[in-house]
């Protein structure tokens, strides 16, 4: 399994290098209409962006097809000095820049690390057909799947542009909002979601559209962190700056963006409710900083500890600087809290952790079929 080299991650990687709105040169800027494989799918593209149509109808770039990108799916915002998607700019909390990519690199580590490697833990056929990403990002599971599934054809769907232009051709992306979407005409055996649901408004529903693009038979798989802090030897209080910014997180997210983070125990229920059948879930501890002893038997908590580490401090300036309003708190309140969050992180006295929960369920097979 390639491990991230943590040791050159010292720093927050820089948001600043691809923050200037005038520099028009980011991969993920401009999107086209594939050159190959299916006309509903787009892939970003360093030209001009010659397919932009003005007309912003969610037509144009949807999964059910069509041949133009309204501009706004093209174009990025800057707020905090990071990079937004602009497509839907309401729906997502975190920015796309280069930083969050980098963030999410390292989670999709973490979480290999954390599932012994395994991408997939539905017991799906080695000749599975069609196989859905919901919330693509970067695209490094959906890459990785394409090359551990060759016969099967990824498809991942985004609200943002950052999947990179040279892929197998086994992969298509598609820029829409999963919240609003039919998930297009295809139907699929198997579809999944990693770090989506707890950021979506209504997960029930996108479970229950999955439900219906399902093939009888298909599995659909949700890898999903429960953003609540645990501790098992009282090391964490309610001071710990840490557990204050998921609390405050927690409420001010709900509160104001209609948004659990705290979803991730919950979504068993949904998908039985949408119709799954052999609902199951395993729950992974994820140890938050380097306080997991340093020896040959605790070593994956270690190493999850420490990517876990990174995930969380470089997640909580832009998840503070959009909340901050909610809490009434200034820029330099803000700052200091920020600047505490990560000294506490980097403090291995706090024996702080969270779970991670992957959750599956099929759609019963259909013996008429
Ligand atoms: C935390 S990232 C996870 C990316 C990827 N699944 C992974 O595990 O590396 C969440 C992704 O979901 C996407 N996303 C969030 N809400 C969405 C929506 N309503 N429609 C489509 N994509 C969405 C974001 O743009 C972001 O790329």
């Amino acid at each position: 399994m390639p491990l991230l080299d943590l040791d050159s991650l010292t720093s927050y990687p820089s948001a600043r290098s691809d923050c200037d709105p005038s520099a028009a040169s980011d991969n993920g800027q401009r999107l086209s209409v594939a050159s190959h494989g299916s006309t509903s799918s787009y892939f970003p593209e360093d030209d001009s962006c010659a397919n932009c149509t003005d007309d912003d109808s969610r037509s144009t770039n949807s999964l059910h097809g069509s041949f133009s990108l309204p501009p706004s799916v093209c174009q990025h915002s800057y707020r905090f000095g990071r990079r937004y998607q602009t497509y839907r700019d309401d729906r997502y909390v975190l920015p796309n820049d280069e930083a969050e990519q980098a963030r999410e690199a390292l989670t999709h580590h973490m979480m290999l690390e954390a599932l012994d490697g395994r991408h997939i833990l539905a017991p799906i056929p080695d000749d599975v057909k069609m196989i859905m990403d919901l919330g693509t990002g970067t695209a490094l599971w959906a890459l990785d799947v394409a090359d551990l599934y060759p016969g099967a054809e990824i498809h991942g769907v985004d609200l943002s542009p950052i999947q990179p232009s040279d892929v197998p051709a086994n992969v298509k992306f598609f820029i829409d909002d999963i919240e609003d979407m039919c998930i297009g005409d295809a139907v699929y055996n198997y579809i999944h979601a990693r770090f989506l649901c707890s950021f979506i408004q209504d997960p029930a529903a996108v479970i229950r559209r999955t439900f219906s693009k399902l093939k009888p038979g298909g599995w659909t798989e949700l890898q999903e962190l429960d953003h609540t802090i645990h501790c098992d030897d009282g090391s964490v209080t309610d001071d710990y700056p840490v557990q204050q910014y998921c609390k405050m997180t927690a409420k001010v997210t709900r509160e104001l963006r209609g948004i659990d983070v705290q979803v991730a125990p919950k979504l068993g229920t949904m998908m039985e409710d949408a119709g799954y059948t052999d609902v199951r879930s395993t729950k992974y501890k994820v140890p938050i900083g380097e306080w997991v002893r340093d020896n040959g038997k605790d070593k994956k908590y270690r190493s999850l500890g420490e990517y876990m580490k990174y995930a969380v401090d470089w997640v909580i300036p832009p998840m503070c600087a959009l909340n901050a309003p909610g809490m009434g708190w200034s820029e330099e309140e803000t700052h200091e809290f920020v600047q505490k969050c990560h000294e506490a992180l980097h403090d291995p006295s706090h024996h702080s952790y969270m779970y991670v929960y992957v959750w599956m369920g099929q759609k019963q097979d259909d013996p008429l079929a």
